[in-house]
């Protein structure tokens, strides 16, 4: 049992790109609504990697009552700004702003998280540049630590339109070789039976300690958790901690999946410059 250390990783993506940031000096448009503590310590982290790396971050923050034509209206001119490389705009949305309207006023070639139809179809035809940076990091992760997953049977539980779904086109993707890929969801009927055999199991499933030793005894899965769940105070995976010792390698909650996510976005950001700037 091995455990990946997601912040290394980072790092190390980051370092490669120094000198890519440190010519392009890209500058980052972060948007959120409202003043929940989890996403301003998600933008404080984003932020503080940045100042390293001569990228240079616009935070803009709106009122959680403005209105859905308002905030349209913003952000598609902020993504028209011509000193703007990226925009990204955090999740969760109040329930009166519709994540598929931002992502239509967006130019895809600012569109840092992949959320445009433009580049979100792309994952589809398979001609991608960038992919949305949470399933992206999960990709990274395995490429950091020399796994290929061709060919190999990957259990992903979890078809959100942000995580799953794009992470099993990913897998899919012949860029990467290609896996046999099975998406799992709460109308599945018998998970093991799928996790039992599954070569690497993907959790995003947003469930403190979902995946039990149950789903994985005896095959030695490699186990990439994704989940981030506030539990007792404290942030935990999708994983029970019981579950790393029956697998060969495992991603830890918090940092894992988390950091790399981070680097992926300012990877994504930095290829968009280089397409597009
Ligand atoms: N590390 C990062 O950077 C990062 C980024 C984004 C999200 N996250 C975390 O990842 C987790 C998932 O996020 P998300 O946005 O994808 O969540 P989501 O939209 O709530 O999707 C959760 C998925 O899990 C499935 N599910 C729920 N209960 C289940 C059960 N009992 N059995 C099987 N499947 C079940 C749901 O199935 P149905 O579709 O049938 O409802 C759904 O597909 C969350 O903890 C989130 O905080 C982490």
């Amino acid at each position: 049992m091995y455990r990946i250390d997601g912040k290394k990783i980072s790092n190390l993506m980051m370092e490669e790109n120094r000198e890519k940031f440190e010519k392009y000096k890209p500058k980052l448009a972060v948007v959120y609504v409202g003043d929940s503590p989890s996403t301003l310590s998600y933008i404080k982290s984003k932020s503080k990697i940045a100042q390293n790396y001569s990228i240079d971050i616009k935070i803009v923050n709106f009122d959680e009552k403005v209105s859905e034509e308002k905030f349209l209206t913003e952000i598609e001119s902020i993504s028209k700004n011509k000193d703007i490389d990226g925009v990204i705009v955090e999740k969760p949305l109040p329930e009166h702003l519709d994540i598929k309207k931002v992502s239509e006023v967006i130019d895809y070639r600012k569109d840092v998280d992949c959320i445009t139809p433009t580049n979100y179809g792309k994952l589809i035809t398979d001609d991608f540049i960038i992919a949305p940076s949470t399933p992206m990091a999960v990709i990274n992760i395995l490429k950091y630590e020399n796994i290929d997953f061709t060919g190999k049977d990957v259990a992903i539980i979890g078809r959100s339109e942000i995580v799953g779904k794009p992470l099993s086109l990913l897998f899919l993707s012949k860029k990467f070789g290609g896996a046999t890929v099975t998406v799992l969801h709460s109308k599945s009927k018998d998970i093991p039976e799928f996790t039992k055999r599954a070569d690497i199991i993907v959790t995003a499933v947003g469930k403190p300690f979902f995946l039990t030793k149950e789903y994985v005894q005896n095959n030695q899965p490699i186990l990439i958790d994704v989940g981030i769940n506030y539990f007792e105070g404290k942030i935990v995976g999708d994983i029970s901690y019981e579950t790393y010792q029956y697998s060969k390698v495992y991603t830890p909650v918090p940092g894992g999946v988390g950091p790399v996510t981070v680097s992926t976005l300012f990877k994504n950001l930095l290829i968009l410059k280089e397409n597009y700037g």
